[in-house]
């Protein structure tokens, strides 16, 4: 564990990315992630990719500055490959507002890609996972099951429009919700990525020594991923998050295995889960709204009761 006067986040908390104070008005944000590709598509895989490095700045209420690109590349594919992959996530980073000044690759059996993003946030404004309050309620800003449907794709049996839906909202940065939940003022945040929705409530229940309680009925989901569940497309990441948290998560009885795998599918930039007082929850909703965030769904609550636990409900 690192410790110093001006890291106001370190790595003890598990948070999406490190705070270090400058000065009174400014702290940076610092994150770095990068994964192989989630389709056959270049362009679609440097977007996705960057628009996940960048939700990490955005997860602690930051404003992305400047990034460099981590590549992975097998000299033999195409060099126009590479190209698509990095136009995707100059794009991506554009429309961030952020810079990409510079990157480094090397020559790699399979592709990855993907960002090291230094942000701004006021030092004390930076929203950790380790702050959630009992009597918080829960909010979630995009639909999960993105692990299902890319792994249906790898099987060859995620129908195009699924496939095309579910890159579309992996593209979607997560800078509105940021945006919204900065000026509201929340407790808690953290994205939803590769430890699933159930991995990364248990990292913020943990972190903040409360317990939740979860509704699976109100989670919401990407359309044609019961499809796949039923056709038994689960990811190997899914599988290891279920047993990830087992030590966790008291399950209702009453919730099928195909529900339990969903609610820890492992997710790629997935949305903001942020944890509200509830006196603030309606400002919070009609901030997302007029930030243009589609999906806002009030998932469950923070409790004081079973610390470091979660309970889910149907
Ligand atoms: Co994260
Ligand atoms: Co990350
Ligand atoms: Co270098």
């Amino acid at each position: 564990m690192v410790s110093h006067p001006d890291l106001l986040v370190g790595n003890d908390t598990g948070d999406d990315a490190a705070v270090y104070r400058l000065d009174d008005k400014t702290a940076l944000v610092v994150t770095v992630d990068f994964f192989t590709p989630i389709t056959d598509d270049p362009y679609e895989f440097g977007l996705v990719a960057a628009a996940n490095s960048l939700s990490d700045v955005y997860a602690m209420g930051g404003k992305p500055l400047l990034a460099l690109n981590v590549v992975g590349f097998p000299a033999e594919l195409a060099v126009e490959m590479l190209g698509d992959v990095l136009k995707g996530g100059y794009d991506k980073a554009t429309e961030a507002g952020c810079l990409i000044v510079g990157g480094h690759t090397v020559d790699d059996e399979e592709p990855k890609y993907g960002l090291t993003v230094v942000g701004l946030v006021e030092p004390g404004k930076e929203v950790t996972n380790a702050n959630a309050k009992p009597g918080d309620v829960l909010v979630l800003t995009k639909p999960i099951g993105t692990g299902i449907i890319t792994t249906g794709c790898k099987q060859g049996i995620t129908p195009d429009a699924v496939l095309k839906h579910a890159v579309d909202i992996m593209a979607e940065l997560n800078k509105g919700a940021a945006e919204a939940m900065m000026k509201v003022g929340v407790n808690a945040c953290t994205d939803i990525t590769g430890f699933g929705f159930m991995g990364h409530l248990k990292t913020m229940v943990r972190s903040s020594g409360v317990g939740a309680r979860i509704r699976v009925a109100d989670v919401p989901v990407l359309p044609g991923v019961w499809d796949l569940l039923e056709k038994g497309t689960v990811p190997g990441g899914t599988f290891r998050n279920m047993s990830g948290v087992a030590d966790t998560v008291d399950w209702d009885d009453s919730l099928t295995e195909e529900q339990r795998l969903l609610m820890c599918d492992a997710q790629t930039s997935g949305g903001l889960l942020i944890s509200v007082p509830r006196a603030k929850l309606d400002q919070l909703l009609s901030e997302l709204d007029a930030c243009g965030v589609q999906t806002k769904a009030v998932v469950g609550e923070i409790t004081a009761e079973n610390a470091g636990r979660i309970t889910v409900s149907a």
